[in-house]
């Protein structure tokens, strides 16, 4: 449905056919969707006018993807290359730019009663991503990141999109302070539970339904959750550590070093706690909306299809 109001410009192709293609490639959408659903709690069908800033919600973060796969030298997303693979690093700047500018030109399309609420909680959101992608980065190349560092870091480059999609249904539709706070609440913890599962799918996941390539963070030495949990249980965080930071020069080694650590993972019980660290998040969220006096039955659906989620 989002999809219908997304619309670039032809030329020049060398800019926009970069976005067409990540549009076209896929992606669960679940942001939109989130957005939507909970716009729908309060009982309005949604027009051009709502679905304008849903839409931008999802090329927003198309664009965030485009940079992020430049940033972690990422060659897959939604199963298919990556836009500085496919194309050029240069290509996937510009392109990621004017995507960004075209996500703002439907986001302004909200209605005027609450268009500047929304616009204003969209840019703060869309700050925030980059302070996140921005930590992400210079974790890389730090010895010791506790996990309240790393809830922090994910809560700004992934749980306040959701956070700000859930809010923005409820902006849209009118409800009353107190909901757009409650739902705020819901989709950042929802969020937390999505990135946790995001990092357990790097490492376990199936590259084909997933859609990414699988042992990216630990080729990147990402403080992925898996990493810091592993760094908390271990006997010898420094020995860890060391695996962890080996550089694997050809296919063979990089394949032998994933096993590797996954095998590290394996041994302190990391996967399960990381499943269980998901739908404690995941409750969080649901706990979140206790107050609401509409039917939250869509809001608990998309939740449970979140956290056992496989892509
Ligand atoms: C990927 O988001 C980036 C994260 C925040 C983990 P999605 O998993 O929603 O990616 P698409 O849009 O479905 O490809
Ligand atoms: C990125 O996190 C979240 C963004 C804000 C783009 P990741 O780097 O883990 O996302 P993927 O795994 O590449 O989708
Ligand atoms: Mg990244
Ligand atoms: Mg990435
Ligand atoms: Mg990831």
């Amino acid at each position: 449905m989002i999809d219908d109001v997304i619309k670039f410009p032809a030329s020049p192709a060398g800019l926009y056919d970069p976005l067409r293609y990540m549009m076209q490639i896929g992606g669960k959408r679940i942001r939109p969707t989130l957005c939507l659903t909970a716009f729908g709690l309060y009982g309005g069908k949604p027009g051009p006018e709502v679905l304008s800033p849903a839409a931008a919600l999802e090329v927003f973060h198309s664009f965030t993807l485009i940079h992020d796969d430049i940033m972690d030298r990422s060659p897959l997303r939604r199963g298919m290359p990556t836009v500085w693979k496919k194309w050029n690093e240069d290509t996937a700047i510009l392109s990621g730019d004017v995507m960004l500018i075209e996500a703002y030109k439907l986001i302004v399309k909200a209605p005027a009663e609450c268009r500047s609420t929304v616009l204003d909680l969209f840019s703060q959101t869309a700050a925030q991503v980059c302070e996140g992608q921005q930590y992400d980065m210079e974790f890389e190349g730090e010895e010791s990141v506790s996990m309240e560092q790393y809830n922090s870091m994910i809560g700004l480059k992934t749980a306040v999109l959701l956070a700000c999609s859930a809010k923005m249904g409820g902006l849209l539709a009118g409800a009353p302070e107190t909901d757009c706070e409650a739902l705020y609440r819901y989709g950042y913890d929802l969020g937390m539970a999505f990135q946790v599962a995001d990092d357990y799918l790097d490492a376990y996941g199936d590259e084909k339904v997933f859609g990414k390539p699988i042992g990216g963070d630990i080729l990147n030495g990402k403080k992925s959750w898996l990493t810091i949990r592993a760094l908390e249980l271990s006997s010898e965080p420094q020995a860890f550590l060391g695996a962890f930071g080996r550089e694997c020069a050809t296919a063979e080694e990089c394949k032998a070093k994933i096993a590797q650590i996954k095998g590290l993972y394996d041994e302190l019980g990391v996967p399960g706690q990381a499943r269980s660290e998901v739908r404690r998040y995941s409750d969080m969220a649901l706990e979140a909306l206790k107050g609401l006096r509409v039917d939250i039955t869509p809001l608990r659906e998309f939740a449970d299809k979140l956290v056992g989620r496989a892509k």
